[in-house]
């Protein structure tokens, strides 16, 4: 029996493309996707699918045993702007998925875990310039809270249990094929979308709100190379800063501009706004670099050129 992949939250906007890049490396039949429910038919129909609500423990379990699982991503989380409507909701989601997963890798039923941190563990209190990876992490939101508290069990886990468990602090993520759900960052994704369907845009940041960014291939390859070294030259265990671009709405709009000259922006900004202010400008990532040899492919400019290509293509079919 060859040992399996299971992901977790396989249908939202990181899940859906690391199911397909795991695919490919690993083989379809070899990579079980599974979410609450099957609402991203494209994925649920390109290989095996099932149904796990991340909270329950036998569900996870009970599929990790019958399929020889032995690595999970767990994907599933409630982000930082539907944290802050729905708090206890958040806590339990977040908290919870981490502590059954890393008890089925205690008990080495599973020998491996990737579980995503975020740039929300940090705080007001943080750097905002370069922030380093060993810093001030003062989370003013649930969802950075649950993050924080996460990568401290993360790295009690790796120490007491011997728990193979890795992890990166994304940052917000821009991609074209499953929409983002519930983020502060999601401007950078929605903008794209309004450009190429309305040709205006209503951002919920002010204009010179600066965040680290990255391009959802970027971030993929992160995740499949953070997973495939050996365990020896990884130093982090909590969870590893990354970074790529940093930018703001007044920047993306004129990487935007250039390829679609009538495209106007408005700024509306809402409670989104001081979450964003809370959080960092820049990341200082030279840990990932140095351990896994971490490198970005994409800046703002090739990163635009690929999005609209792709929802160009998107919405005229
Ligand atoms: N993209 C996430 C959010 O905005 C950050 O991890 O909540």
């Amino acid at each position: 029996m060859s040992s399996k992949i299971l992901i977790i939250g396989a249908c939202g906007q990181i899940g859906t493309e690391l199911t397909t890049k795991l695919r490919e490396i690993h083989g379809v039949n070899n990579v079980i996707a599974s979410d609450i429910n099957t609402r991203n038919l494209d994925l649920v129909n390109s290989g095996p699918f099932e149904i796990i609500d991340a909270k329950n423990y036998n569900a996870i379990k009970d599929c990790c045993k019958s399929n020889t699982i032995k690595t999970v991503y767990l994907m599933a989380a409630l982000l930082s702007a539907t944290g802050e409507k729905y708090p206890m909701e958040a806590w339990d989601l977040n908290m919870n998925s981490l502590f059954h997963v890393l008890n089925l890798a205690k008990q080495k039923t599973i020998d491996k875990v990737f579980w995503p941190s975020s740039i929300a563990v940090f705080g007001p209190t943080t750097p905002r310039e370069s922030t380093p990876q060993h810093t001030i992490c003062e989370p003013t939101t649930v969802y950075g809270i649950t993050k924080q508290v996460g990568e401290r069990w993360c790295e009690y886990y790796h120490e007491k249990y011997d728990v193979d468990v890795r992890s990166i602090r994304y940052p917000g993520i821009i991609s074209h094929k499953a929409m983002p759900g519930g983020g502060t960052t999601d401007y950078a994704v929605e903008i794209y979308h309004d450009a190429i369907k309305k040709g205006n845009y209503e951002c919920f940041l002010s204009e010179n709100t600066s965040l680290p960014m990255m391009f959802m291939e970027d971030a993929i390859k992160a995740t499949t190379d953070l997973m495939q070294v050996p365990s020896e030259s990884l130093s982090i265990r909590s969870s590893y800063n990354l970074s790529a671009i940093s930018f703001t709405p007044k920047d993306i709009f004129e990487s935007i501009k250039k390829q679609l000259p009538e495209f106007s922006i408005s700024y509306k900004p809402d409670f989104r706004q001081a979450i964003a202010d809370s959080w960092p400008s820049s990341i200082d990532d030279t840990m990932a670099r140095k351990d896994w040899n971490w490198k970005e492919s994409f800046d703002l400019e090739t990163m635009t050129t690929e999005m609209l290509t792709q929802l160009k293509k998107k919405y005229n079919s």
